[in-house]
């Protein structure tokens, strides 16, 4: 996936090597420090997908804080690229006796090993700014995502004036890496991909609590003309 397209958002680099030895710095205390901050946006996503007709593919699951949240009736997949946070999830979808989860896998995003439109939903709960390159794990999404189907994404998204801003801006410079994410993340990474997409519609764009912290999105693929033959969302899981 090309670089031009970052350069000029310029955005801090990230490597996926630097985001999977975070996330296993953080796996072991990452229930603690993000369960109720990212609480409001997990619902929120959760309840949409829950919605879809078919299987939903959780990108990014980490220690699965969300998958109880999906309805009973739903069939999710999850995907992680870091091994540390995937086991929690595993854990938690035994203990919890999770039977909506079909499979956990480690898979990078950007490289999905799961056929052409094979989900109803593909939902990315707080981890576009986490991605080193958000534009191919959308791509990659809309690969993987039926027509007519949705992306839904729970993200922080920077803002003109937010008071928050130059910290943002300073945290980005000395320890994005460390951190596992960027704190600085403009819509334009998501604005400008679904605009350059004719096969995709921003259907819905909100913020959500704490504090407008966040950003809920929902994106339609246009359906297409003619019936679609719907391949099966099966691979071997690998921690579920
Ligand atoms: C902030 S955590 C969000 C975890 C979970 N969705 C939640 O709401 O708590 C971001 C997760 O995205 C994962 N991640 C980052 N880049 C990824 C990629 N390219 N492919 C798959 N997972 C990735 C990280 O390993 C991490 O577990």
């Amino acid at each position: 996936m090309s670089q031009a397209r970052h350069s000029s958002l310029d955005l801090e680099p990230l490597e996926n090597c630097d985001v999977e030895a975070a996330y296993a710095r953080w796996a072991p205390v990452y229930d603690f420090v993000f369960t109720a901050v990212f609480r409001p946006g997990r619902r929120a996503l959760a309840a949409a997908a829950s919605k879809a007709d078919g299987p939903i593919l959780d990108i990014g699951v980490g220690t699965g804080l969300e998958l109880p949240m999906f309805e009973p009736h739903t069939e999710v997949y999850g995907v992680d690229l870091c091994e540390a946070m995937l086991r929690r999830a595993a854990e938690r979808v035994q203990r919890n006796e999770l039977n909506h989860v079909a499979g956990l896998y480690k898979m990078d995003a950007t490289r999905l090993g799961f056929a052409d439109a094979c989900f109803a939903c593909v939902c990315a709960p707080f981890v576009l700014t986490v991605a080193p390159e958000p534009e191919a794990m959308l791509d990659e999404i809309a690969r993987v995502l039926r027509p007519g189907g949705e992306i839904i994404l729970v993200n922080h998204v920077s803002r003109n004036g937010d008071p928050f801003a130059i910290f943002e801006h300073w945290l980005d410079r000395h320890v994005a890496p460390k951190l596992g994410w960027r704190p600085q993340f403009p819509w334009a990474v998501i604005g400008d991909w679904v605009d350059q997409r004719p096969d995709m519609q921003l259907v819905e764009r909100r913020l959500l609590a704490p504090f407008n912290l966040f950003t809920f999105v929902r994106i339609k693929r246009l359906p297409t003309m003619g019936a679609e033959q719907v391949p099966e969302a099966r691979a071997e899981p690998e921690y579920a």
